[in-house]
C-alpha cells in the first residue's frame, strides 16, 4: 500500500492507494472515537460494493447506514443534498458522526459539501471508486453540487479525514470513465510534469502503464499543490488546465453529451494551441505531443463542430475563473510548465478556436 500525505496543519490527512485494501480496518484507524457511519454511494456503485463494505465496517464496531442516491451529474443536485440531510437527520446522528463517500466525482463532491454543512460541519471520507475520483477529485477539499444555472456553484473546501483508494473498483468501471480519469492524469504531465508525460506517452495507453504508480504520482502532484494553496488564491488554479474550455463544452454541448473528462482532453488541446499562438512558450511541437497523447487514452482532440469560438466565450464568461470582466487561461509554456494568463482578448480568443477548428476539418 502507498501513502501520500497532504499538509493542512489541523487537516492534514494521508492519502492511501493499492488493490484489495482492508478499508474498514484503515478507517477503524483514521476515526477511533468515531460510532456512527452514513455511507453515501449510488444507485450504480451500491449494487456492487455497498453490502461487503457495511458488513466489514460493522465488524469493525461501527453503526453503519446507508443513503443511495440516483446516478448521474444531472443529481449533483439541491435534492439529492436534501435526501443526505434527511437520511442523518432521520436516523439521529449527530456531530460525531463521520460520512463516507463511496462513489465517483459526483457523489463525493455531494456527500463532502453534505458533510461541510450538516450541523455546522462533521467528519468525512473519501473512498473513490473511479479513475478521476482516485487522481483528481477525492483529494483537495473541493466539495460542490450545481446549480441549474452552473456548475459546481454551491459548494465549499473542507477536507476529508482519510481518502481510500482501492485499485480493485476499477475493474468494474466503464472503459469510457477510464478514458475521462486519464485526462486528468495527462493534465499532471503537462502543467507540472514532463517526465510523467513522456512516461504517459511512452506507454501508449492503459495496458502498459502501472496504475498503482499513475494515481501516487497524480496524488503527489495534488496534495503538494493543494498544501501550497489550499484555498485557490494561486497555484492551485493550474489544476483548471483544459477545465475552462472544457465546461464551455459541457454546458454548449448540453451536460452528459461529453463527459468530464472528454471535454477537459478537448479543452486541454484548445489551451495548448491558443499558448502556441500566443507565444507562451509552448512549441507547435509541443502542441502537437499534446493532442497527439490523447487518441492512445481514447480521449476526443477535435472541437465540437456544433461550437463557434463566440459560443464559447459566452459560456467562458459564466464560469467561476472569471475575475475582474477578465477570463483567466491555464495556458502551457512547455511540456510540465505552465502559468495563468488573462492577456488574451475575447476576439482573439474565439478567432483562434474557429482557427483550430477549421484545421480539424
Ligand atoms: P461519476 O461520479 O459520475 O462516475 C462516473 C460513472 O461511473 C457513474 O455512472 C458512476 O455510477 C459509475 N461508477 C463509479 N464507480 C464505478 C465502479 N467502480 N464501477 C462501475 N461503475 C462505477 O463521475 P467522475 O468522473 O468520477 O466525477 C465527475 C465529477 O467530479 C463531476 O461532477 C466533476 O465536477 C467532479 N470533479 C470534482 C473535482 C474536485 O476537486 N472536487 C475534480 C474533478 C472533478
Ligand atoms: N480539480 C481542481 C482542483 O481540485 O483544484
Amino acid at each position: 500500500m502507498d501513502k501520500v500525505h497532504i499538509a493542512l496543519g489541523d487537516n492534514s490527512y494521508d492519502i492511501l492507494i493499492g488493490n484489495n485494501l482492508p478499508i474498514a480496518e484503515l478507517m477503524k484507524e483514521a476515526l477511533p472515537k468515531t460510532k456512527d457511519l452514513l455511507i453515501v454511494s449510488n444507485e450504480t456503485i451500491a449494487p456492487l460494493y455497498l453490502e461487503p463494505l457495511m458488513a466489514s465496517l460493522t465488524n469493525q464496531g461501527f453503526k453503519v447506514k446507508s443513503c443511495i442516491l440516483k446516478d448521474g451529474e444531472c443529481y449533483k443536485t439541491v435534492e439529492s443534498y436534501m435526501q443526505i440531510m434527511t437520511a442523518l437527520l432521520e436516523d439521529g446522528f449527530g456531530r460525531d458522526c463521520c460520512l463516507v463517500a463511496l462513489g465517483g466525482g459526483v457523489v463525493g463532491d455531494i456527500t463532502g459539501f453534505a458533510a461541510s454543512s450538516y450541523q455546522r460541519g462533521v467528519a468525512f471520507v473519501q473512498i473513490p471508486t473511479t479513475l478521476l475520483a482516485m487522481v483528481d477529485s477525492s483529494v483537495g477539499g473541493k466539495t460542490a453540487i450545481n446549480h441549474p444555472m452552473g456548475k459546481n456553484m454551491i459548494g465549499a473546501f473542507y477536507q476529508p479525514k482519510i481518502v481510500i483508494a482501492d485499485l480493485d473498483f476499477l475493474k468494474t468501471l466503464p472503459e469510457r470513465e477510464i478514458a475521462a480519469g486519464m485526462a486528468e492524469v495527462i493534465k499532471y504531465g503537462v502543467i507540472l510534469d514532463e517526465e510523467f508525460f513522456t512516461y504517459l506517452e511512452q506507454a501508449q495507453g492503459t495496458a502498459k502503464l502501472d496504475l498503482a504508480y499513475v494515481v501516487k504520482r497524480c496524488c503527489e502532484w495534488k496534495a503538494y499543490v493543494v498544501s501550497q494553496d489550499e484555498k485557490e488564491k494561486g497555484m492551485r488554479a493550474l489544476l483548471n488546465y483544459g477545465h475552462t474550455f472544457g465546461h464551455a463544452i459541457e454546458v454548449g454541448m448540453g451536460f452528459g453529451v461529453y463527459l468530464h473528462g472528454e471535454a477537459v482532453a478537448v479543452g486541454m488541446v484548445v489551451a495548448a494551441y491558443v499558448a502556441a499562438k500566443t507565444n507562451k512558450g509552448l512549441s507547435l511541437e509541443q502542441y502537437n505531443r499534446i493532442k497527439n497523447i490523447l487518441p492512445y487514452y481514447n480521449l476526443p482532440y477535435a472541437i465540437p463542430k456544433e461550437l463557434t469560438g463566440a459560443d464559447f466565450i459566452s459560456h467562458m464568461r459564466h464560469d467561476k475563473k472569471v475575475k475582474l470582466g477578465k477570463i483567466n487561461y491555464v495556458l502551457p509554456e512547455s511540456i510540465g510548465k505552465s502559468a495563468v494568463f488573462n492577456d488574451c482578448s475575447d476576439q482573439d480568443i474565439s478567432n483562434l478556436i474557429d482557427e483550430l477548428k477549421n484545421t480539424q476539418d
